[in-house]
């Protein structure tokens, strides 16, 4: 059984005089596997990671599953539909983002922050900020906003954040490029800690292809082919499973 399942998906992006087309020919994603999505900068990551976080509407899909519960979701058939409230409880159920800077909000506190993907689900009151922020190393931040946190302490809520709601997935986008290398160790291996003790299934985002060489992670990269046509630069990036 995957996780997520993907055939002949296609995300274009148009800009004046350039055009970018990401493909994803065939990609499998199991319950609780780690993975590394390489690629140089503007190769697609952030977009291919929209796509799979279910935020970004493929333009084709001859397949795109979601299978968290027994039941598989059909998210080509959901984008088809346009049910967005459909997807948008998928998402919010099922999905953590930890994004490149954090993405905290501001006016909130730390514990707020972390608490608020279970308040959006309605889930009952619980220990769980409290706990995560222990684990992660932030339970004396808790009453603070992030603006006063370090950017590595921002790190971690952003982590915490992602796992309150227990996802079957956590998607993070370079969650390291903002850091020093030290944090940056300890950052990956809280995040790759957490999601194997909750059972949640990582793709983790680099240009930083030491640290991902390092943790010995499967990898997805891309093919890029350029074109140059009368309109422009066209970029071809087609998303794989490496050897
Ligand atoms: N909203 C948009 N409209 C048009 N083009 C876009 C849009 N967002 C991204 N792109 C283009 O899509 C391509 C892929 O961008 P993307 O952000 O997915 O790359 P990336 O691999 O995440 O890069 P980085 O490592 O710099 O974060 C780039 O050519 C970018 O210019
Ligand atoms: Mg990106």
């Amino acid at each position: 059984m995957s996780l997520l399942s993907l055939r002949g998906v296609t995300k274009r992006r148009l800009a004046p005089g350039a055009r970018f087309e990401l493909r994803i020919d065939e990609l499998d994603i199991a319950p609780g596997e780690r993975v590394a999505l390489i690629g140089e900068s503007g190769s697609g990551k952030s977009t291919l990671l929209d796509l799979i976080a279910l935020a970004s509407r493929p333009d084709e899909a001859d397949r795109f599953t979601f299978q968290a519960d027994t039941a598989a979701s059909d998210v080509a058939g959901l984008w088809q539909d346009e049910a967005s409230d459909a997807l948008a409880i998928l998402r919010a159920q099922h999905v953590g983002y930890v994004p490149q800077t954090g993405g905290l909000f501001a006016f909130l506190t730390v514990f707020d922050n972390i608490d608020l993907p279970r308040r959006l689900l309605a889930l009952p009151t619980d220990d769980t900020v409290e706990r995560l922020a222990e684990r992660l190393g932030v339970a004396d931040q808790l009453r603070k906003k992030p603006a006063t946190l370090s950017v590595g302490q921002r790190q971690r809520v952003a982590i915490a954040r992602a796992l309150a709601h227990g996802p079957s997935i956590v998607l993070a986008d370079e969650p390291t490029a903002s850091v020093d290398p030290a944090t940056a160790d300890i950052v990956t291996d809280l995040l790759l800690a957490q999601t194997q003790e909750h059972g949640a299934a990582l793709v983790l985002a680099s240009h930083d292809w030491g640290r991902v060489e390092r943790l010995g992670l499967p990898r997805i990269a891309p093919d890029i082919a350029r074109e140059q046509t009368s309109d422009g630069v066209v970029v071809r990036s087609t998303f794989a499973r490496q050897p």
